[in-house]
């Protein structure tokens, strides 16, 4: 399994760019499934999970090339209406197949895909909307079922406890986007990559009208047409960058971003005087000697990301004073925290709070990641550590990040990639 090995204190200093969106692309080439024609995807981001969603489109019988930043997928062949388990399994997100397979066939078989190390993640809302809408949905032997789904609109409310949920909006408005009639999602997710699968099925003819609000109308359709569609920059992406530059850059230009889409993060970043230049789609940053902590508190969007978290609570390490991060969405988000006691951190954690007194000054250690924005936290971690870290299990951070120690080493950080059996 391949390790980041990272010198700590190089001076950033250039441009990245960012890619597409991952938590756009993966709903979208899904949605594709809708149309019985061609799709072409443009800025998307060549990450792990995209592979993963490639291969469970490839198994019902879609075809999907990559050229580039492009994808071309042809969904005329699919002929199985399955997602098994041993694809599922790697990725939680294969479960956007099932609002569109049921929207077009009337008929799915998905593998449920379980807990994962950020908490229990249960797709209750996706069962309750899509049975609202009238599909028969059967739990058995670990899958989610549908025979004979016949789509009709309807009105759904679809707030859970811990407030809109991302994936269930998405999947009930892809089901609907094929229903019989008109369907209103009241407690919808608002969040940009809601908006960016919405944008993509109207390109191909859908009528979706309120994404990015808390309540979405959508006129069923029964046919769709052939689309080329451009995924959004990934916010989150741009954050970690930003929150890179902010740490260790002279001077580093985050290219291609939707600054909209950033405001909480940059509203914070300027309430500790770190102050972010935006022009147009860019965004400069740079470090500086002494900042201010702050306390977050994650919440649904436009609230501060919770996938941002563990990459400000590195920050909040280097800001002086104290500061308070609560994880309000999942309940396992905090096991970066070990990681980076180990590399000489101050934070203790209680219930969804970590408390962080900074500055301290993090030393170079062997750290393991556990997830991907975990993953990302040890990262940042790393270049501005004293000496050398060496993280494990990095294919947390091939899953969602492009290039990552290309983009860093451009911008003069000091990170290579090896395998056990290259190692120094
Ligand atoms: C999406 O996950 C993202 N993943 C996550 O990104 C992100 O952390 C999360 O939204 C929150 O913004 C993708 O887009 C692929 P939710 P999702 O449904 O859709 C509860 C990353 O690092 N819930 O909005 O699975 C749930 O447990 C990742 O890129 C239910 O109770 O998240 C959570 O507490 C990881 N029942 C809350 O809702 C359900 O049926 C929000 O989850 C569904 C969710």
């Amino acid at each position: 399994m391949d390790k980041f090995i990272i010198d700590g204190g190089n001076i950033l200093e250039g441009e990245i760019n960012i890619s597409g969106a991952k938590n756009s692309v993966l709903p979208i080439m899904a949605a594709s499934i809708l149309n019985n024609g061609t799709t072409v995807l443009r800025n998307v981001p060549l990450v792990h999970d995209v592979i993963t969603m490639k291969q469970i489109l490839e198994y019902i019988g879609a075809k999907v090339e990559i050229d580039g930043n492009t994808l071309n997928i042809n969904t005329e062949n699919i002929n199985k209406t399955e997602a098994p388990y041993e694809l599922v399994k790697k990725m939680r997100s294969s479960y956007y197949v099932l609002g569109s397979l049921i929207g077009r066939f009337g008929k799915a078989s998905v593998s449920l895909p379980g807990g994962c190390v950020i908490g229990a993640r249960p797709v209750d809302l996706h069962i309750k909307g899509l049975k609202a809408l009238g599909a028969d949905i059967e739990l058995e032997h670990g899958y989610i079922k549908s025979r004979f789904s016949k789509l009709k609109g309807t009105k759904i409310f679809l707030e859970g406890m811990h407030g809109p949920s991302v994936g269930a909006t998405i999947n009930v408005m892809m089901a609907a986007s094929a229903a019989n009639g008109e369907s209103v999602i009241s407690g919808a997710a608002c969040e940009p990559e809601v908006i960016d699968v919405a944008n993509f099925i109207n390109s191909m003819g859908g009528d979706i009208k309120g994404a990015g609000t808390h309540t979405i109308k959508i006129n069923g359709k029964t046919t769709f047409h052939d689309t080329e569609y451009s995924i959004i920059p990934d916010r989150i992406e741009a954050g970690t960058y930003i929150i890179a530059g902010v740490l260790a850059a002279k001077e580093l230009l985050i290219k291609n971003t939707i600054p909209s889409h950033l405001e909480s993060l940059l509203v914070k970043l300027n309430e500790i005087g770190l102050n972010p230049i935006v022009d147009h789609n860019n965004i400069l940053v740079k470090r500086k000697e002494n900042f201010k902590s702050t306390n977050i508190k994650v919440l649904p969007y436009p609230g501060f990301p919770t996938d941002m978290q563990a990459q400000f609570a590195v920050l909040m390490t280097q800001a002086e004073g104290k500061s308070i991060i609560s994880e309000t969405i999942f309940e396992n988000r905090f096991m970066y925290v070990p990681e980076l006691l180990r590399m000489g951190a101050d934070i203790q954690t209680e219930d969804n709070n970590a408390f962080i007194n900074g500055p301290t000054v993090l030393e170079g250690a062997e750290v393991m990641a556990s997830d991907l924005r975990a993953s990302a936290a040890l990262i940042l971690a790393a270049l501005v550590a004293k000496g050398k870290t060496t993280i494990s299990r990095i294919y947390h951070i091939d899953r969602g990040y492009e290039r990552i120690e290309k983009k860093l080493s451009n911008v003069g950080a000091s990170i290579k990639r090896v395998n056990p059996n290259q190692e120094e």
